[in-house]
C-alpha cells in the first residue's frame, strides 16, 4: 500500500515535470532533486492526523500483569531508541541543509529537515503517552556522533541517508505489521513512507556529488564505514537492562538482522561505486 503510493506519486511527478520523455537519458541532478522536493511535499502529514485518543499508543498485549508489564517495558524501549534516532536525524539534516550550496538541494533539505523535525515531534507525544523516556541507547549516540562529526557532505550522506536510512525502512514495516491498531503503527507506516523518499534522495544526491569527489573523500568514507560497523554491531545487540534476559535468546535473529545488514550495505557501496569492507566473522 504505501510503496504503490510512492510509485503513484513519482510518476505523477514525472508527468508534471514534463520529463516523462527524458526518463531514459542522462540524470539531470537538479531535476532529480526538484522530483525528490516536490515528493516529499506531496508525503508531508500533521502529527495532529494521528489517532490520538482513539487507539492505545502502543499494543496493550495480553496475559498475567507481569507479562503485560514486559512487553510494555520493550514498546517503551523501542519507542525511545526511535526519539533518539529522529532527534539526531534532525541535528544531521539541519547540518546538511545548511552545507548544501545548489538551489534544488537546499530546496529538498528544507523539506527533510521539516519531516525529521516531525518525526521526532511525534515520538515525542508518544514517549509522553507511555511513561517518558527509558534508557537511552548509547551505540546509538556514538553512530550519530560519528555522523555528525563527520568532514564531508559526501561521509554524511553515506551514513545518514544511504546507510541507515536505507535499513531502518524494513524495520518501521515490521514495526507497524505487529503493532497494527496503535499509534506506533501509524507512525512507523509514515516512516516508512518518510524514510523511503530520504533514501532516494540521498542515494541520488550521493551518486550526483561522487562524480566530482575526490579519491581522498572516497577512503574517508571506506575509513568511516570500517568505524562504523564495531559501534553497529553494538547497537543491533544492545538492550536496556530490564531487557537483558532476552539478549541470549535473540542472539541468533540478531546476528542474522547483522548479516543482512552487512549485505544491504555491500550492495548500496556496489551501486555507488564505493570501496567497502565489513568485518569477519558474520
Ligand atoms: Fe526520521
Ligand atoms: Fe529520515
Amino acid at each position: 500500500m504505501d510503496e504503490i503510493e510512492i510509485v503513484d506519486s513519482e510518476s505523477e511527478l514525472e508527468s508534471l515535470a514534463g520529463n516523462t520523455e527524458e526518463a531514459n537519458g542522462p540524470v539531470d541532478s537538479a531535476e532529480e532533486m526538484k522530483r525528490f522536493y516536490v515528493l516529499a511535499k506531496r508525503q508531508a502529514w500533521k502529527v495532529e492526523q494521528l489517532s490520538w485518543g482513539q487507539i492505545p499508543p502502543i499494543p496493550e498485549g495480553k496475559g498475567s500483569g507481569e507479562m503485560r508489564a514486559r512487553r510494555q517495558v520493550i514498546w517503551r524501549s523501542v519507542v525511545t531508541q526511535q526519539l533518539q534516532a529522529d532527534l539526531l536525524a534532525s541535528k544531521l539534516s539541519a547540518q546538511l541543509l545548511s552545507d548544501i550550496n545548489d538551489v534544488p538541494g537546499r530546496l529538498y533539505y528544507s523539506t527533510m529537515v521539516q519531516d525529521e523535525g516531525r518525526h521526532a515531534e511525534a515520538w515525542l507525544r508518544l514517549t509522553n503517552e507511555v511513561g517518558g523516556m527509558s534508557e537511552p541507547d548509547p551505540y546509538l549516540e556514538r553512530l550519530g556522533a560519528l555522523t555528525l562529526n563527520a568532514d564531508t557532505i559526501e561521509e554524511k550522506i553515506w551514513g545518514f541517508q544511504v546507510v541507515y536510512e536505507g535499513l531502518v525502512i524494513d524495520r518501521f514495516r515490521q514495526i507497524a505489521s505487529a503493532t497494527q491498531g496503535t499509534i506506533i503503527a501509524e507512525i512507523c507506516s509514515h516512516l516508512a513512507i518518510d524514510d523511503g523518499v530520504h533514501h532516494g534522495a540521498g542515494v541520488s544526491y550521493e551518486q550526483l556529488l561522487l562524480e566530482h569527489t575526490s579519491p581522498r573523500t572516497r577512503r574517508a568514507i571506506t575509513r568511516m564505514s570500517k568505524e562504523m560497523w564495531p559501534i553497529f554491531v553494538d547497537h543491533l545487540l544492545w538492550r536496556p537492562h530490564a531487557r537483558s534476559w532476552a539478549s541470549s535468546a535473540m542472539r541468533s535473529r540478531d546476528l542474522e538482522t547483522i548479516r543482512s545488514s552487512m549485505e544491504q550495505e555491500l550492495r548500496l557501496a556496489h551501486k555507488l561505486g564505493l570501496e567497502i569492507e565489513t568485518p569477519p566473522g558474520y
